[in-house]
This record gives structure tokens, C-alpha cells and sequence, in this order.
């Protein structure tokens, strides 16, 4: 048989093949809550606007009421038929209250429908990452405030570079998150506007009052233009791009811990609640939830590929395509508040091995640059001369198997005569760090200074 809700010109069903590649119910009924929301406040409007009666209005929105109640309580009965979530609810409305709920897709298509809910659904997705980000925030500042002045060998090309301190190195990745929550916050501002009343694509011929449903789903003002408030999806793009940022914020965070929680590093050590064992090898402690995250983050990099491959070659308005929007968003959204989530509990109860950081940033020459500084400030040296010096004491220092600190004065005074007593005063990690006081810098004293200031951003 034809369906009920568009069947009038058919004489025939669907293909069951049709109805397999047609219906999004399957997936689309997480826009529930989203749906009958926006419908509420419809059914509001059309009474408000003489266009509903109000027997028939509070008849819609009392059975729009029990329909969510039944979805909620497991016994609402999706039919695959009925296509989306919109038919669905609105059929289940049929049955319980009749004849009025025929009247309740005046002024309305199912275009700006989906848009609405949808936009909605993404709008809570928004606030959903900006408070993971800011719970993953405050953890990274908790464990920075212990850790200030924790030495730790900074790399590049994951080669010692120069000492940095880990607190230093936990704030670095507070300033980042710190930007995702912008651009969620940003993103959230530019969505937050309604399509509702758009109609089809034209708009609609009855007096409705679009400032008035925009106002009472949250939105900030209707969209001001009825083709783009169907078409476009930039919304959903936005919170996908800013996702996948994020997420390969997160999935370097995770790399990091991998490698440091090696054996061959023993930096960190993840806690019982975030290893898993070896079903062969008893010594094992493996750092699978931050593997786990390092690799669902290919999620939602694809979704988001995979929605913008959708929408590039849309002509306006709504097309069928648009429909393959909401598991990508689905899928991304779910992994990312589980990789915040998982994030932030990894650094909740990480074990920083403070000798172990000590050690190896005491290694691989890592004090060489403030060798080479120290030539150039206490000795008169051009950077490049002291440079050269200095590489020539690490070549010493690396066929002797010994560390810069353990060359005695006069090997060093038989590559330069300058150095005097004074270089061992620079040549240790701490002293090299405590000097860093450009703003920004590793020097203890700095990073404590951007710590209280996040402190008090987050209140
Ligand atoms: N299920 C559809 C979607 O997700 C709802 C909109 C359908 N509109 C239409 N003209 N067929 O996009």
C-alpha cells in the first residue's frame, strides 16, 4: 500500500529494496526528543497565530507528550514504513489523538523539520564538547600545578632538545584545548539560529510567526533566508571541523602517552583503571584506552571527509543526500565525548615518574644550547663560534660515554680557554630551565604564571 504520509498520488508501495536504502529511522530516531520539541513549539505557534484551534493545539501537544514518554519508556513502535523519525512521531500522534495531529504539518515540510532537529541536536553535541574540553582542561592545570618545575627532556624529531619542565608540557596542550573550546563556542554562536518556518524551500503563505518558535526552542533569531535555512548543513561541517582539531589534539596527547608509559621511557604510568594485561605475557600493562583513542580519532577525521563529500556537489535546496548527514554526526560526536572523557580520567590518574623525567633529561646533552649561550654571554663569542665549541665538547663528551657536567675544566678549556669554573652553573637541567624566563618559556616561575592565569579564566 501507499504511504500514508505522501501516498496520495501513488498507487503502489515502495520496493522493499527502496524502503532499505529510503528509511533513516534506524538511525534517526536519536533526534527524538529534538523532533518533538520543535513540533511542540509549532503546534504552539500555529494556536498563537489563529491557525490551530487551541483545543486542537493542546490536543497535539499533550499526545506529542505521550508519544515522548513512550519512546523513552522502550514502547514506542518504529516502523521502518513510516521512514524517519518526523513520520514516525507523527503517525504514533494519529493514534492517540486523531483527527488534530493531521493539522499539525501546517506551515511546515519536513525539510525545515530535520533541520531544526538536527541543529538542535548538534547545538547540545556543542555544549557536550565544551564541557569535556573544560573538565580535560582543569585536569591538565591540576596536574601542571604539581608537576611546575619537574624537569623532563623537551624534544624535536623526539630527539632530546633542551630540558622543559612536564608542567610546562601539560600547559601546552591546556593552551590547544583551550582553542577546540573556542571553536565549539564559536561554532555554537553561528548554528544557533532557527530554520523552523522555512517550509519546503519558499517559506509559506500562512501567517506564522517564525520569532516566536526561534525563541522558544533557545535559537537566537530565525534564519533569515527560507533555501538556506533547508540547504546547508555548514553547521554540522563546523562542529565536524572542529571535532576532528580536537580529536588530532587528543590523538598526539595519546601517542605521547603511549610512548611514555614504554618501558624503554617509564615517564608515566597509567593507573589499574586505564591498562589492560596480557592474556600471554604477566608482565604486560598495556596502555590500550590511549591506543583506543589515538585510533578512534580516524573516525571522526572520516566522517567528517565524509559529509563534506557529501554536500559539495549539492545543488539548493534540500536533496535526499542531506539524510546521510546524521550518522557521521552521530558516530563523531559519540567518539569524541569518549576520548574527552577517557582523556581526562587517563590524566586524572596518571603516575608521573618524577627521577625517571630527571634522569632523562639529564641525558642526550640536553643542557648543550645553554653551553653554547653561556659562551656567548660570558665569553664575547658569536652564536655560531660558541655553537661550533660546543659541538666539539659533545663530541668529546659522547667518545668519553660520559655527560657535559662530568668534562673537567681544563678538557673543556683545551676546546675553548674562555670557559672558566663558572659553565657548571649552567650545565645543569634545573639551572637550564630556571632560566628560561621569556614569556611563555619553560622557567618554573613562568609556567606558574600561566597556571594562575588559566586558574582564573576557569573560575
Ligand atoms: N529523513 C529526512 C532527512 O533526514 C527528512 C527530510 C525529508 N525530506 C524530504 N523532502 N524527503 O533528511
Amino acid at each position: 500500500s501507499s504511504n500514508a504520509m505522501w501516498g496520495g498520488r501513488f498507487a503502489a508501495g515502495p520496493d522493499a529494496i527502496m524502503e532499505a536504502i529510503n528509511a533513516s529511522i534506524g538511525f534517526d530516531k536519536r533526534l527524538y526528543a529534538q523532533d518533538i520539541r520543535g513540533s511542540r513549539a509549532h503546534a504552539a505557534m500555529l494556536a498563537a497565530q489563529g491557525i490551530l484551534t487551541d483545543s486542537d493545539a493542546a490536543a497535539i501537544r499533550e499526545g506529542l507528550l505521550t508519544v515522548l514518554s513512550e519512546i523513552e519508556a522502550g514502547k514506542f513502535p518504529f516502523s521502518t514504513a513510516l521512514e524517519d523519525i518526523h513520520m514516525n512521531v507523527e503517525a504514533r500522534l494519529k493514534e492517540i489523538i486523531g483527527e488534530p495531529a493531521g493539522r499539525l504539518h501546517t506551515a511546515r515540510s519536513r525539510n525545515d523539520q530535520v533541520a531544526t532537529d538536527f541543529r538542535l541536536w548538534v547545538r547540545d553535541q556543542a555544549d557536550a564538547a565544551i564541557k569535556g574540553l573544560d573538565a580535560l582542561i582543569r585536569a591538565l592545570v591540576a596536574r601542571a600545578e604539581v608537576t611546575a618545575d619537574w624537569v623532563m627532556p623537551g624534544f624535536t624529531h623526539l630527539q632530546t632538545a633542551q630540558p622543559v619542565t612536564f608542567g610546562h608540557h601539560m600547559m601546552a596542550y591546556v593552551e590547544m584545548f583551550a582553542r577546540d573550546l573556542g571553536r565549539f563556542t564559536d561554532a555554537r554562536k553561528r548554528m544557533n539560529e532557527s530554520p523552523l518556518g522555512a517550509a519546503a524551500l519558499a517559506g509559506t503563505g500562512f501567517a506564522i510567526d517564525r520569532h516566536m518558535t526561534a525563541e522558544s526552542l533557545g535559537f537566537d533569531r530565525p534564519m533569515a533566508n527560507s533555501l538556506d535555512a533547508v540547504s546547508d548543513r555548514d553547521f554540522a561541517l563546523e562542529f565536524l571541523s572542529a571535532s576532528s582539531i580536537c580529536a588530532v589534539h587528543l590523538s598526539r596527547m595519546a601517542e605521547e602517552l603511549v610512548i611514555w608509559s614504554s618501558a624503554q621511557f617509564r615517564f608515566v604510568a597509567m593507573s589499574d583503571k586505564w591498562s589492560t594485561g596480557s592474556s600471554i605475557m604477566p608482565q604486560k600493562r598495556n596502555p590500550d584506552a590511549a591506543e583506543l583513542i589515538r585510533a578512534k580519532i580516524g573516525r571522526i577525521l572520516g566522517a567528517t571527509v565524509a559529509l563534506f563529500t557529501v554536500m559539495k556537489g549539492l545543488p539548493l535546496a534540500y536533496s535526499k543526500d542531506m539524510q546521510e548527514d546524521k550518522e557521521q554526526v552521530f558516530d563523531a560526536a559519540d567518539t569524541l565525548m569518549l576520548a574527552l572523557a577517557a582523556m581526562t580520567g587517563m590524566i586524572s590518574d596518571l603516575t608521573v615518574n618524577r627521577d625517571k623525567l630527571e634522569a632523562a633529561a639529564s641525558n642526550g646533552f640536553s643542557t648543550a644550547t645553554d653551553l653554547a649561550d653561556w659562551l656567548v654571554r660570558e665569553a664575547g663569542l658569536p652564536f655560531r663560534e660558541a655553537h661550533h665549541v660546543t659541538g666539539t665538547l659533545v663530541a668529546m663528551a659522547e667518545k668519553k660515554g660520559v655527560d657535559l657536567p662530568d668534562l673537567s675544566l681544563a678538557e673543556m678549556q683545551s676546546v675553548n680557554p674562555a670557559i672558566t669554573e663558572d659553565i657548571f652553573r649552567v650545565l645543569g637541567v634545573h639551572n637550564s630551565v630556571a632560566s628560561r624566563q621569556s614569556y611563555g618559556g619553560t622557567a618554573p616561575d613562568q609556567v606558574r604564571a600561566q597556571i594562575a592565569r588559566w586558574k582564573q579564566v576557569l573560575g
